[in-house]
C-alpha cells in the first residue's frame, strides 16, 4: 500500500482563504479589522523566520500586524509592561510571544500575563484548563491544524484509537485533549513508554510529536493508519541540509493509509490556525458569530 499524501500546504491555503473572506466581511459589516501582535525577544534565527512569515501572512488575509522586536537582554519588567499595554489595546485581538524566550525570562509568568481572551497560542493556564474541561477556549495552533486535517480526511473521528507520541504542552497534551473531545480513545506515549512500536501499532491515528528525526518507522504503523507528522528537524545527509519529520517518511508511507509530508504537512497549518484563532478572538471580543469550521 502507498499512503494518500495529506497536502497541508494546499489545506492551509484554503484555511487562509476562508479567514480572508471572514475578515473582508467583518470589515464591511462591522468596520472591524482583527489585529495580531507578535512579540520576539532576541535574535534566534529560526524564530526570526517564523515571525516574519507570520507578519506577512497576517497582512495577506487583511488583518493588522503589530511586530514588537525586543533585544535579547530585555528585562522581565519591560516585557510584562509591553504585554500589559497590548492587553489594553483595543486594536489588538491576538497576542503571541514567540518561544523559546531567553533563559533569564520566566516563560510561564510571561505567558500567563497575556489576557486569556487574546492568547491566540492557547498556552495560558486558563485556556489549558478550559480545553481540558471541554469549555470554549483558545486552542494551540499546531494541534488545531492536525485536528482540522484529520476531520477533513476521516469525517468523524469517534471511536478511533489515537496514539500521540510526545507529551509537550505545545503539541502532545493539547492534541490528546482535542482527540478526546472528538471521541477518540487516546493514548499519550513518550520516551519512557514500554514497547513503543507495539503501542503505536494499535493506532488508527498516529501523531508523531517527539522532536526526534525519523524516529517513527514503518514497523510502528498499523496497515492503513493515518500518520500525522508534527516534527520539523533540520539534519544533514550526504553533505546536504535537509528538513525531515519525526516519522521516517518512506517506510511509514509504505504501510499507512494516509500521511502528512515534511515539509508541506502540519507546518503550514500552524500559521493558518494562528490567523483563524486571531479572527475567532476578534469575533468573541465584539460579541459576533464565530467563524464556522475554523475552531475546535
Ligand atoms: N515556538 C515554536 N512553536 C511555537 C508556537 O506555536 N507558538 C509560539 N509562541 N512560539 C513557538
Amino acid at each position: 500500500m502507498t499512503a494518500k499524501v495529506i497536502d497541508g500546504k494546499a489545506f492551509a491555503a484554503k484555511v487562509r482563504g476562508q479567514v480572508a473572506d471572514h475578515v473582508a466581511r467583518l470589515k464591511a459589516e462591522s468596520g472591524l479589522t482583527p489585529g495580531l501582535a507578535v512579540v520576539l525577544v532576541g535574535e534566534d534565527p529560526a524564530s526570526q523566520v517564523y515571525v516574519s512569515s507570520k507578519g506577512k501572512m497576517t497582512v495577506e488575509v487583511g488583518m493588522n500586524s503589530f511586530e514588537h522586536k525586543l533585544p535579547a537582554d530585555t528585562s522581565e519588567t519591560d516585557l510584562l509592561a509591553l504585554i500589559k499595554s497590548l492587553n489594553a489595546d483595543a486594536k489588538v485581538h491576538g497576542i503571541l510571544v514567540q518561544l523559546p524566550l531567553p533563559s533569564h525570562l520566566n516563560s510561564d509568568l510571561v505567558i500567563n500575563s497575556i489576557d486569556p481572551a487574546k492568547d491566540v497560542d492557547g498556552f495560558h493556564i486558563s485556556n489549558v484548563g478550559l480545553l481540558g474541561t471541554g469549555q470554549k477556549s483558545m486552542v494551540p495552533c499546531t494541534p488545531l491544524g492536525c485536528l482540522m486535517m484529520l476531520r477533513d480526511h476521516h469525517g468523524s473521528l469517534a471511536g478511533m484509537n489515537a496514539v500521540v507520541v510526545g507529551r509537550s504542552n505545545i503539541v502532545g497534551k493539547p492534541m490528546a485533549q482535542l482527540l478526546l473531545g472528538d471521541s477518540c480513545t487516546v493514548t499519550i506515549a513518550h520516551s519512557k513508554t514500554k514497547d513503543l512500536p507495539a503501542v503505536c501499532r494499535q493506532a488508527d491515528i498516529l501523531v508523531a510529536a517527539v522532536g526526534r528525526p525519523e524516529m517513527i518507522t514503518g514497523d510502528y504503523v498499523k496497515p492503513g493508519a493515518t500518520v500525522i507528522d508534527v516534527g520539523i528537524n533540520r539534519i544533514e545527509r550526504d553533505g546536504k541540509a535537509r528538513l525531515v519529520g519525526d516519522a521516517h517518511y518512506e517506510s511509514c508511507a509504505a504501510v499507512a493509509g494516509a500521511i502528512t509530508p515534511v515539509p508541506g504537512g502540519v507546518g503550514p497549518m500552524t500559521i493558518a490556525c494562528l490567523l483563524a484563532n486571531t479572527l475567532t478572538a476578534a469575533c468573541r471580543a465584539h460579541g459576533l458569530a464565530e467563524p464556522k469550521g475554523l475552531t475546535a
